[in-house]
Parts: structure tokens; sequence; C-alpha cells
């Protein structure tokens, strides 16, 4: 990436859930060196940045978003000398690296929460949100578990409860008390000493709590889980949370070129856009385009409303997949039909904003059906069968045909998908129309055209349901986005073109594929075309 370019705007994102992207000492999970030997193959594919979920220490309750230890690797990935040699090889191949953090809550067996169990009087008590139970017993207030049940647990030493947004054993720290608010700034710059690029935080926007721990109001209707049956007013974006996040801010900005992404908790895209900007996040996630049903016009919608909340002064980010959501490719398509994949990756490449792909996106991997013995997720050992977790994507990378798709030698922690002899890297890195290559060459396409790393974006109304087009433009190239998302032949008639005329300058790697006449375009089903008009 040349130097002009800013590595987390103008690059492509892509997320590793490190447990299952490469095994290398036959334990059946995910190591530190295993992204390592990968590195050389996210490169080619294109990528500016990795987002790592969390590496450090956890008895894995929730899989690393239970943190006992801040400040190290937990041992099953490896540890600082591994991280450190991650860090040089992966800045030698011009990728960053985001860390994730966690720090909403701590794992019960952290050290501090150990320690503020031990008395009412220990250092550490109000580092957590302990409380006595209500004046006519019971817990303190209404506050739910998102991941089931009652948000306080009681502990019969104390008696009192801590309040846990999660699961019981992750406590909730108490962003109020000083101490914990100046050790968690703290935090960051340890990484950003040893390098780190930037971090991506855990659903940042529930650190505060209302500072009386109000009741929050109930909802109308019965749901399955005890959390949705109330608005959380009290529980979440508090206005402590701004002032938190200038002060973050200003810790990173005295690094040279370094990133903060939000995770936004409960809240709608307006309240997501609020933490974005100059002073504070540099992007945030927002849902409203991953969850989008598969038709031009919602496609058209989200983007449209995403872009134009960010404005001129901000840059959306997209994602479609994370290790929370079933995976893009289990939702949208079919077991082996690709095609709407590679619509929807030349959207997601094309639109204004930084791409976020998540490990084996590229080669549409497919959710694993597991059965209830093999779940390993909380939520989804609570909730089966209405809700059966997220292991379905957390399944290992299928990097070929070898036993345990290349991930291990050994039984993985989670089982491996039976597609695994057909999809995989090594397969679709030789099959010359591939969602792979697809990938590599849009990839290498949008690295080489600021209108599509850089540009503005506008949506075309073309009156046509089947259709979504729109344009990127710089004062020196204007690029033509032409979607089909039907099962049927497109025609499209070309808007005139800014500079001169259109060259179709990409249509996929299908043996069929859009062509143009005069000024007219034909697109097969889910075809895909992208024109560009430069100056001369
Ligand atoms: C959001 C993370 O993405 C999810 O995986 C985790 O379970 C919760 N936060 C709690 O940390
Ligand atoms: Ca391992």
């Amino acid at each position: 990436m040349n130097e002009k370019k800013l590595w987390w705007k103008d690059g492509i994102i892509y997320q590793i859930y490190p447990r299952s992207f490469q095994d290398t000492n036959a334990d059946g999970i995910g190591d530190l060196t295993g992204i390592i030997q990968h590195l050389d193959y996210l490169q080619e594919l294109g990528i500016d940045g990795i987002w790592l979920s969390p590496i450090t220490p956890s008895p894995d309750v929730d899989f690393g978003y239970d943190v006992s230890d801040y400040h190290t690797i937990d041992p099953k990935f490896g540890n600082l000398q591994d991280f450190d040699r991650l860090l040089s090889e992966a800045h030698k191949r011009d990728i960053h690296i985001i860390m994730d953090l966690v720090l909403n809550h701590t794992s019960d067996q952290h050290r501090w929460f150990q320690e503020s169990r031990m008395s009412r009087g220990n250092p550490y008590h109000d580092w957590y949100l302990w409380r006595d139970p209500a004046p006519g017993g019971g817990a303190p207030n209404n506050w739910k578990s998102i991941f089931g049940g009652p948000g306080w647990e009681f502990d019969e030493k104390l008696g009192q409860y801590y309040f846990h947004m999660f699961n019981k054993h992750q406590p909730d720290l108490n962003w109020r008390n000083p101490d914990v608010r100046a050790t968690m700034l703290d935090i960051f710059r340890y990484w950003l000493d040893k390098g780190v690029d930037g971090f991506r935080l855990d659903v940042f926007n529930a650190w505060y709590k209302d500072a009386d721990l109000r009741d929050n109001p109930r909802l109308p209707g019965i749901h399955l889980r005890p959390f949705d049956s109330y608005k959380h007013i009290y529980d979440v974006s508090q206005p402590e949370m701004i002032p938190a996040l200038q002060d973050i801010r200003k810790i990173l900005d005295a690094y040279p070129n370094r990133y903060v992404v939000g995770e936004t908790f409960l809240a709608d895209s307006a309240q997501a856009r609020i933490y974005i900007g100059e002073d504070r996040l540099h992007a945030g996630f927002d849902y409203g385009y991953a969850n989008t049903p598969f038709s031009a016009k919602a496609f058209g919608k989200a983007i449209q409303f995403w872009d134009s909340l960010h404005g001129e002064n901000a840059w959306p980010n997209y994602f479609l997949n994370n290790h929370d959501t079933p995976r893009s490719s289990s939702r949208y398509a079919g077991p082996n039909d690709d095609a709407k994949l590679k619509l929807l990756a030349a959207m997601h490449l094309t639109v204004r904003g930084t791409p976020y792909l998540y490990y084996g996106e590229e080669i549409g991997m497919r959710d694993v059906s597991l059965s209830r013995g093999q779940i390993q997720d909380p939520v989804g050992k609570r909730y089966w069968p209405f809700n059966k977790g997220r292991d379905g994507c957390r399944s290992p990378m299928q990097w070929d045909a070898h036993p345990f798709a290349g991930f291990s030698t050994a039984e993985p922690w989670l089982p491996v998908h039976p597609n695994y002899k057909v999809r995989n890297i090594a397969n679709q890195a030789v099959t010359a129309a591939s969602l792979l290559n697809f990938y590599k060459s849009l990839i290498a396409l949008r690295r080489q055209h600021p209108a599509l790393y850089a540009g503005n974006l506008s949506l075309i109304d073309t009156g046509e349901d089947a259709l979504l087009v729109y344009k990127r433009f710089t004062s020196e190239e204007t690029m033509l986005v032409v979607l089909n998302f039907s099962k049927s032949i497109q025609s499209y008639t070309l808007p005139v073109a800014e500079f001169n005329h259109w060259d179709l300058i990409f249509t996929g790697n299908d043996p069929i594929t859009s062509h143009m006449t005069d000024s007219n375009l034909d697109l097969p089903p889910y075809g895909v075309a992208i024109l560009l008009s430069q100056a001369a």
C-alpha cells in the first residue's frame, strides 16, 4: 500500500478467530504461530489489517471474551515473543494488527475479581458492580443478562450481588471507579507500546451504567430472553462514554496511524454514529447492513443510510460476517451455490467504506451444524434448540483436503465442516472460476483505483428492483458498479459517462459474464459489472 493511503481507511480488514485459523502444535486449537504461517497467504489476498479476536488469557467460558489477564498472551495461543514475531512479520508485509479489547467485564478468574469478592473492604471490591440485595430481598434492580437469566449473581460470603451483562463468569467492571478507568486506559498504552496498530472495543457502550442503577422500563409482550423484555436505557449508552472515548483517542493520537473501532451494543445506527468522529472512534460497527435481506433495494437502502449518516467527515465500515453471527454464505446462499456470494463480495468491496472480511468468507465457508453435545458456546448451551449459539461460524479454517482441512493434525476444538474436501483454499486457488479468485481479482482492482478505495458514493435509482447501481468517484475517475440481484438476465442502459466513455473493466470470473454493447449492459443472473470512466 503506497504512502498516501491510510491502511484502516483505504484498506481491507480481515478478522481472524485465532482458535480456528491454524493449529501448529496439535492441540486442536489455533495459535499465533499458525497465523504467522499464513501471513503470505493474507498478503497475497490483499488485506491491510487483521483484527484478532482476543488472545489474552481466558478460562474460555466465552472463548477469550472473558479475560483473566490483560497484559500477556494466553499460553494456548503462544507467548509474548510469538506475539512480537507476529507483529514484525505482519508489518514486513504491510499488514496491521488490531487487538480485541474486552473492557466491559473480566473473567471471574481475574485476580481483580478474586480480590474484590474477598471482603467489602478489599481495595478491589469497588472495581466491580457489587450491591446489597433490594430492601425486600432479591436482586438490586431489574437488569438481566443478555446471555440469559438475571444480570445479578449472589455471593453468599459477601451477602451481596454482582452484576454481569453476559455470563455470570464475566462480571462487569465499575468504570466509575477512577482506578478502574485509569487501569483500562493504561491497557491501551501497554499494547500501543508493543507496536499494536489498532483496537476493536468489545461492547464499549456498556462500560458505563447509570450511577443509581435505576430499573430499566418494561416493554410489552412476551420474550424468550428476559433481557428482551426491557428497554435498555440505564444499563448501556450512558453519557460518560463520550469523554472516555475522547481520552482513549488522545492516547492513540500520540502514536502514528493508530485506529480504534468500536462494537456498539444494543444501539441503533444513529446512536452508533455518535461515537464516531475526529475526537472519538475512527469507526463503529453496525448490524444494519449485515442484517439486510438479499435484495437490491434493501441493500441500497442500508448503504445509503449508513453512508449518509457518516457524511463527509467520517468513514463508514461494512461487515457481512463476524464471530457472533451466522455466516452470510449460510444466510443468503445454498450449500454449493456461490453466485450470490460473488455478487455480495462485489458490493462489499466496492461501497464507500472499509470492508471487513471474516476468515473463510473468501472461500464461502458455510456454518457447521452441531449436535447438542458438540456445542461450545454458552449461548447455544443455554438456549438450545431455540438458539443454537455462535459455534456454527467458528469452525476451523478450511486450508486443504488433508484430514481436518489442514487446520490441525489433531481433532479440532470444533468440527471441521464436512464440505472441506472440496471447499478449501488450496482447491479454490487453482480453480479459475472460484470465489477465492473472484475476491483476489476484485481486491487487486480495488487497490488500483482511488475511486473504489477512497471515492465518494452516489446511488443511482434505476427504477428496476433487481439492480443495485452506484457510482464511486474522485476528481480523476468515476467507476460505475452494476449488480444484478435476480436470477434472471437483466439489461441496463448506461448513464452518460463523466469522462468520455465507459470501459467495462470487471465482470467476475464465470464463463458467462456481463457484456456491453454501445450503451447497453447485459448482466447474467447475479451478474456483476464494474465500469470505468477517467480523465484522458
Ligand atoms: C461481543 C463479542 O463479540 C461476543 O463474542 C462476546 O460474547 C460478547 N461481546 C461479550 O464479550
Ligand atoms: Ca495450537
